[in-house]
């Protein structure tokens, strides 16, 4: 069976985070504040999906970064007692609620089984932080999450701190305990990514490929770190399209950008493929033209290089590739343009990659392809490198030459930077042009 398949490739899932390495996060936070602050961090709302069903929750990433905590409305407050103390409410135990929502830790079960100072039930938070809140000077609070504190801390403060300045940093750089992580949801999406390709025929529905990938997530505890995109034609030209809807037609690329999260972490991995197996003479052009602009990405990742220099490596290749191709009639520096957004981005709108870590588009850099020059590559980055080019034969704003159009082609592998040189965790996920060939509808 697939999914089994699937397990036997993937080997052993690693460890969550531990909480040893938790309390390092929280000391290291701790750290940067000042004592005679309180840092609050809480968790995301509910949001409601339809009348009274709700979405499946997701919890707040700096708060499972900083404590693991994963229920709903659990809120940390770090403050100062002599020392730093880190104290979490959580919604206390209840029977009669839990009979239909789901057992609850309580008080007790998070002082045993999370890695925090002291607990309280949130029927206790009003009062308790507000005289918490009394003695501090000023307060890390994050606004819009948590509607209960949001007006705890109003009627305290009239400003706030960003504890984000802080974690934002911290979060930017992964452990081993984290790169393992990682790695796993690099695995398993890489080998979905598979099933879906060997499993392909012309004429399957994008959803259906949505099933094969997201079944195999699933079946391994796991889930989508974002809403999988399974494009089409011209559906793989629009950037998050993911109503996917469409059967596939004989000729098609189609364009799948699916990743998963495993303990919170997430993999982010695109790969586009003839739907019959093998790419038109125009289509192997685009899909190779990328390759070359990916893996000259990739080779750009390395330590010490400028936040942009793997976009501007990306864009260059695609640039020359265009005017090669006839498709911009424009040398490459033209073709490129002032700070690179040349003609070269009508075909190419999107950054080339971005960090990846707790959130898809994980803090602490912004696109590649943004200005930020501050900031360089070093060991223990994850970002993503993911070129492509895209002729939507549905674009009124430019002309696509019919041989073209229709074509949307991105390849995007995760990319953890270390001294030694860039490494692709998501290797297993085949992209050369005979691979793909030979994989696609081989089951
Ligand atoms: N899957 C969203 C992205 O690649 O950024
Ligand atoms: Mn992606
Ligand atoms: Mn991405």
């Amino acid at each position: 069976m697939m999914y089994e398949r699937v397990s036997s490739a993937l080997g052993q899932r690693p460890p969550k985070i531990s909480h040893e390495e938790m309390r390092q996060r929280q000391r290291d936070f701790c750290s940067k504040i000042d004592s005679q602050s309180v840092a609050i961090i809480t968790n995301n709302p509910v949001s409601i999906r339809s009348r009274d069903t709700h979405h499946r929750h997701r919890f707040n990433s700096y708060l499972h970064y900083l404590t693991g905590w994963h229920g709903e409305e659990g809120v940390a407050v770090f403050h100062h007692d002599g020392d730093w103390k880190c104290r979490l409410y959580v919604q206390a135990r209840d029977v009669e609620k839990e009979t239909w929502t789901g057992r609850r830790p309580g008080v007790q079960g998070a002082i045993d089984h999370w890695p925090v100072d002291e607990s309280k039930s949130r029927d206790e938070m009003e009062a308790d932080l507000a005289n918490i809140l009394t003695a501090a000077d000023s307060v890390y609070h994050i606004q819009g999450l948590d509607t209960v504190v949001d007006g705890i801390v109003a009627a305290a403060f009239d400003e706030f701190l960003d504890p984000r300045e802080i974690l934002d940093e911290m979060r930017v750089f992964k452990s081993t305990g984290e790169i393992a992580l990682m790695q796993y949801a690099a695995d398993l999406a890489a080998l979905a990514h598979i099933e879906a390709m060997r499993e392909c025929r012309s004429g399957m529905g994008e959803w259906q490929l949505q099933s094969i990938i997201e079944g195999c997530f699933l079946y391994h505890q796991s889930e989508w770190a974002y809403p999988s995109i399974v494009g089409s034609g011209d559906n793989a030209t629009i950037l998050h399209y993911n109503e996917n809807k469409d059967p596939t037609r004989n000729g098609d690329v189609v364009l799948i950008d699916a990743g998963c999260e495993i303990d919170g972490y997430a993999s982010d991995i695109t790969r586009s493929f003839p739907v019959n197996g093998k790419f038109t003479e125009a289509q192997r052009e685009i899909y190779a033209l990328v390759l070359d602009a990916q893996m000259a990405g990739i080779e750009a990742c390395q330590v010490g290089a400028p936040w942009g220099a793997m976009h501007k490596a990306t864009s260059r290749v695609l640039a020359q590739g265009l005017v090669d191709l006839g498709i911009l009639d424009c040398t490459v520096e033209e073709a490129l343009g002032e700070e690179f957004n040349g003609p070269y981005r009508q075909f190419f709108m999107h950054g080339t990659g971005h960090l990846l870590g707790l959130d898809v588009h994980d803090v602490g850099g912004g696109r590649q392809g943004d200005n930020r020059p501050e900031r360089t590559l070093a060991s223990g980055m994850v970002l993503t490198v993911e070129p492509g080019l895209y002729f939507g034969a549905w674009r009124e704003d430019i002309e696509i030459d019919p041989k073209w159009a229709g074509i949307g082609i991105r390849i995007e592998d995760d990319v953890l930077i270390t001294e030694e040189g860039p490494v692709i965790l998501t290797a297993k996920c085949p992209k050369q042009i005979s691979e793909i060939e030979a994989l696609v509808g081989s089951n």
